[in-house]
C-alpha cells in the first residue's frame, strides 16, 4: 500500500518525505486556502515545490466544472511537472473530462467519491485513482471504510485498474483498516501517519530497556 500526505503544508510534507516512507502528495482547494495560497501564480508555484520536494504522484485539483475549462485547466496544472495527477470532481463534466485526459495520456485522481456507482464510473472513465472520502462518511453514521473494501471489491473482480486511493482519513485507525480492506494508497493528514508509531507498550518498555543498558556500563 502506498503512502502520501493530505496536505498543502510544506513543513510536514517535508517531515514525512523524511520519514522515507512517503509515495505521494494529495491537495485540494481547501488544504491550499488553508496555507494562505494567493493567486494563479502562487498557486502553481506551490505545486511546483512540492513536486521538487517529493519524487512521487502529486494531486492537484481542478476549480472548473465545464468540460472545457476543465481541460484546460488540468492541461496547465499537468504541464507544471510529470508527476502532477490532476484531480477532477465527480461529476458529469468531470467524467467526461477524466475520460479525455486518459485518452490524451493525462494522469487523473476522481475526488468526491462517495459510493460504489461513482467508482465505477470513474473506472470505466480511465482514472489512476479513485478517492472515497471515508473520514466525511463516517461523520454522517456511516462506515466509510466499507466503501473502500466494496469499491476494492468491484475493482478485482471486474478487473478494472483504477487505484483505490482512501481519502479524508481522520485517524491512525482509519489508515489501518483501510490496508485491511485492500487499498492501494491512503492519504492522510500528517498526525494521522505520526499516530502509527504510538504504543504506550513501546515508550514503556523503550525506558526501561534504557535503563538497564546503563547497568551494562
Ligand atoms: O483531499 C481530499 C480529502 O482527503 C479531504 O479530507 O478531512 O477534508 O474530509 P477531509
Amino acid at each position: 500500500m502506498k503512502f502520501f500526505i493530505d496536505t498543502a503544508n510544506l513543513d510536514q510534507i517535508k517531515e514525512a518525505n523524511e520519514l522515507g516512507i512517503l509515495d505521494g502528495v494529495t491537495t485540494n482547494p481547501s488544504l491550499m486556502a488553508k496555507e494562505g495560497i494567493k493567486g494563479h501564480d502562487a498557486v502553481m508555484k506551490h505545486y511546483k515545490d512540492i513536486c521538487e520536494m517529493v519524487d512521487g504522484d502529486i494531486s492537484a485539483e481542478v476549480v472548473s466544472t465545464e468540460f472545457n475549462d476543465i481541460i484546460e485547466e488540468g492541461k496547465k496544472l499537468a504541464a507544471i511537472h510529470p508527476n502532477i495527477v490532476v484531480k477532477v470532481p465527480m461529476i458529469k463534466d468531470g467524467v467526461k473530462a477524466i475520460k479525455w485526459f486518459t485518452d490524451n495520456g493525462i494522469k487523473t485522481n476522481c475526488t468526491l467519491v462517495f459510493n460504489a456507482g461513482q467508482a465505477i464510473l470513474c473506472a470505466k472513465a480511465g482514472a489512476k485513482y479513485v478517492s472515497p472520502f471515508v473520514g466525511r462518511i463516517d461523520d454522517t453514521g456511516w462506515d466509510g471504510v466499507q466503501l473502500v473494501e466494496q469499491i476494492v471489491h468491484i475493482y478485482n473482480i471486474q478487473g478494472l485498474k483504477t487505484q483505490v486511493l482512501a481519502a479524508s482519513m481522520r485517524n491512525s485507525n482509519h489508515i489501518v483498516r483501510c490496508a485491511e480492506v485492500g487499498a492501494h494508497v491512503v492519504t492522510s493528514p500528517l498526525d494521522a501517519i505520526l499516530g502509527l508509531l504510538k504504543h504506550p507498550l513501546t515508550d514503556s518498555g523503550l525506558a526501561k530497556f534504557l535503563d538497564d543498558a546503563k547497568k551494562l556500563q
